[in-house]
C-alpha cells in the first residue's frame, strides 16, 4: 500500500480519481493561535506536506497565514502540499454543508481543498454554539439528520469540482460499512485514534480490501504518559534501532499501511517527527504483540471532543 521505501515522502493512493496522501500529516489541533502558526510554519520547513485541520480547532485562519507565508517563501506549489478540514458536528443537516465547507475554504484561503472529513458521525443542535448542551451539561444532539443525509451532501461538494475527496472521521466499523454499502462516493479517508494500544485490526483490515486510507491520528498516544511513548518495549526498541520513541511509534504507523498525523509543536521535534525510516521486522512484529489496549479519545462514542483548545471564536 505504501508506495515508497522512504517514509518521508511515503504517498498512499486515493481511491477518488488519481490523488495520493502523503503518509506523514501534521496535526494542527493547537491551543494557541501564536503557537498554530510556528508549529505550522515548523512543520512545512521540516517536510511535512499533508496539513489536518478542522473548524473546530478554531484556527483555521492561522493555519491558512502560516501556509501562505510558507508556500511563497519555499517557493512550494499549492499542488505540493494536502491539506484536509472538517465538518463539524453542528453543521450536519445538508443545507449547512456547503456554507460550511465555504467558510473553512475561506479562512483556509485556499481555492480548493484535498479532503473534507465529516468530524465525527455525531450530530448536534445546529447553530453557531459548536458545543450545545442543555442545562445539565448534556449534549444536544440533533436527531432529525442521519450520517446518510450529510454523506449525500459531501458527494455534492466533490461533484462541484471544490473538494477532492470526502471520508470520515471517528466512526467505527459498522457505521463505516453503512455508508460505505450506501455511498454514490465512497470515502476516500477515514481518521481514527490508532497506535500499538489501539490497532484497530479489524477496520484496518476492512480499509485495506476496500482501498480506504486509514488515517491515524494519537500515534503518539496524544502524549498522554504513561502511554505507547514510555511503553518498555517501544523504548528498548528505539535505544537498539538508535531512534527517539517517538521515531519508533511513527515508523510502526508507516509500516503497517497507515497515513498518519502527529503534532511536534517545536521546529526540533517537527524533524524528529518527520524524520523516521522503515523498522527492521525484528524490531517491528515486537510492537505488534503489545497486548495493552486503550482508547484515549473518547470522542468516538459521544462526539464530544477531549482535546479542544478552549479559545474564543
Ligand atoms: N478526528 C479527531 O477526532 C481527532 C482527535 C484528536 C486529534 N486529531 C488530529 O490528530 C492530530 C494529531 O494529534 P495527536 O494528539 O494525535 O498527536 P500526537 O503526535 O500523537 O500527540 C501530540 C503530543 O505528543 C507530544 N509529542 C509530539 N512529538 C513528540 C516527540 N517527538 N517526543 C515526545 N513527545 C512528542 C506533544 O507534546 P508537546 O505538547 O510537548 O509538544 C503532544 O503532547 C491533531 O493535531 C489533529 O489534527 C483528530
Amino acid at each position: 500500500m505504501i508506495e515508497s521505501s522512504d517514509f518521508q515522502t511515503a504517498r498512499i493512493p486515493l481511491n477518488q480519481g488519481s490523488g495520493h496522501i502523503p503518509a506523514l500529516g501534521f496535526g494542527t489541533l493547537i491551543a494557541d493561535a501564536a503557537a498554530t502558526i510556528t508549529a505550522t510554519r515548523d512543520a512545512l520547513d521540516a517536510g511535512f506536506r499533508h496539513f489536518d485541520c478542522a473548524e473546530r480547532y478554531r484556527n483555521e485562519h492561522e493555519v491558512g497565514e502560516a501556509l501562505q507565508a510558507g508556500l511563497a517563501a519555499g517557493a512550494i506549489a499549492r499542488e505540493e502540499i494536502f491539506v484536509t478540514t472538517k465538518l463539524w458536528n453542528t453543521n450536519h443537516r445538508p443545507e449547512r454543508v456547503e456554507p460550511a465547507f465555504l467558510a473553512s475554504l475561506e479562512r483556509l484561503r485556499l481555492n480548493y481543498l484535498d479532503l473534507y472529513l465529516i468530524h465525527t458521525p455525531f450530530a448536534f443542535q445546529a447553530g453557531d454554539d459548536q458545543d450545545p448542551r442543555d442545562q445539565n451539561g448534556n449534549v444536544l444532539y440533533d436527531r432529525g439528520v442521519t450520517l446518510l443525509d450529510t454523506w449525500r451532501a459531501m458527494e455534492n461538494l466533490v461533484d462541484r469540482g471544490r473538494c477532492r475527496s470526502i471520508g470520515l472521521s471517528d466512526i467505527t466499523l459498522k457505521g463505516l460499512l453503512h455508508i460505505y454499502e450506501s455511498a454514490r462516493i465512497k470515502p476516500a479517508v477515514v481518521q481514527v485514534e490508532a497506535h500499538p494500544y489501539l490497532p484497530e485490526p479489524e477496520l484496518l483490515e476492512f480499509c485495506r480490501e476496500k482501498g480506504i486510507v486509514f488515517l491515524a491520528f494519537a500515534p503518539l498516544g496524544h502524549g498522554i504518559r504513561p502511554g505507547p511513548l514510555e511503553d518498555p518495549v517501544i523504548s528498548a526498541i528505539a535505544a537498539r534501532v538508535d531512534k527517539t520513541p517517538a521515531q519508533v511509534l511513527l515508523a510502526w504507523a508507516v509500516q503497517r499501511g497507515t497515513a498518519l498525523l502527529t503534532t511536534p509543536r517545536s521546529a526540533a521535534r517537527a524533524r524528529e517527527n518527520f524524520n523516521i525510516s522503515a523498522l527492521p521486522q525484528d524490531a517491528f512484529d515486537p510492537i505488534n504483540r503489545i497486548q495493552i489496549r486503550q482508547r484515549l479519545n473518547n470522542v468516538v462514542n459521544t462526539g464530544a471532543p477531549g482535546f479542544i483548545p478552549r479559545v474564543s471564536a
